[in-house]
């Protein structure tokens, strides 16, 4: 593998036989075991689908619009369960400044967060806490999901920036295809939420979605979380979330993280985080034969289900 964090080998989890770092192993169990709490509401995704671009809508309306609020660092409002088995910095052989708990010990800190909480994931259906697996369970889930193309090309740029991947785009569609990219294969991990779409205290929604008709999904999400909202309320948050506003909201275009990974030199291909935002960018770097491949690969996984993305 081309990744830093794969440097001790990776694991293959649960029935899915989801790829994950082989530090994943020492928190598999404690998530498993983890209380979680009837208010809980979690934002569970596949990298790279509009996790962070969902978790800013969810946590605003889940805090009656605290603008004031939004301003503290996402992943410590919004606290990332798998960080802490994903960023090992331990085995990067580099001299790291003190980090937060919200990394270093990404569980413990979530089990410990007073009021009301919000938690990111990446952990497919299998591997979430057996509590909030249970279709009985109050905690709310708000799973998105996007296009199979651009999510491996928004991935393939994140891993190059963020994860120092050092191989090129074949080499990565070709791991992506073949599950063996972090959280893959992707289309189990989406078609594990898309069957339980209708359940209570599933909402399912998409990139696209999110691209072509953002106040109606502010309006479902609030509704999902038992929020009101007029008409002002709904124009003033899809301007806060547009493309524009997000590129330039420190709080959640993950700057900071960035600037570590380029002071350490992690970093194999200059850019951020808000890359292009756009449905159908897959065409600037597939070709027609890659395309054709996740084409007939997608519509093998999706016969029969229903889902069209
Ligand atoms: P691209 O790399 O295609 O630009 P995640 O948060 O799951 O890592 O997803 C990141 C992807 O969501 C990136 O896609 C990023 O640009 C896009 N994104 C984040 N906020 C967005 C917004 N407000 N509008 C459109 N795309 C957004």
């Amino acid at each position: 593998y081309f990744m830093p964090a794969w440097r001790k080998g990776y694991l293959q989890c649960g029935p899915t036989k989801c790829a994950m770092p082989a530090r994943f192993g020492d928190l598999a169990q404690t998530i498993l075991d983890m209380d979680v709490r009837d208010d809980d509401v979690w934002v569970v995704s596949h990298p790279k689908t509009g996790t962070t671009w969902t978790q800013e809508m969810v946590w605003l309306i889940g805090n009656d619009l605290d603008y004031a609020g939004a301003k503290v660092n996402l992943p410590e409002r919004f606290p990332f369960i798998d960080h802490t088995a994903l960023f090992d910095y331990r085995t990067m052989d580099i001299p790291m400044p003190e980090l937060p708990e919200f990394v270093t010990d990404s569980v413990g800190f979530i089990d410990r967060l007073p009021g009301r909480r919000f938690v990111k994931t990446h952990l497919p259906y299998q591997l979430l806490p057996t509590q909030l697996q249970d279709p009985k369970c109050k905690a709310k889930m708000v799973y998105v999901c996007r296009n199979a193309k651009d999510t491996c090309v928004s991935y393939f740029h994140h891993c190059r920036l963020l994860e120092g991947y050092t191989g090129d785009f074949q080499d990565f569609c070709n791991l992506f295809l073949s599950g063996a990219v972090c959280f893959g294969p992707f289309w189990d991990h989406v078609l594990d939420f898309w069957k339980r779409r209708d359940q209570h205290n599933v909402l399912f929604i998409t990139y696209e979605q999110l691209k072509q008709d953002l106040a109606g999904v502010i309006r479902r999400t609030a509704a999902f979380l038992g929020k009101q909202m007029d008409d002002d309320q709904v124009e003033r948050l899809k301007d806060h979330l547009s493309f524009e506003s997000m590129k330039n909201n420190p709080a959640v275009n993950y700057e900071e993280v960035i600037e570590i990974n380029r002071r350490h030199k992690l970093i194999t291909e200059d850019g951020v985080f808000m890359r292009s935002g756009t449905v159908g960018n897959w065409k600037v770097l597939m070709s027609p034969e890659q395309s054709k491949r996740f084409d007939d690969w997608s519509a093998e996984n999706l016969k029969g289900t229903g889902l069209e993305l």
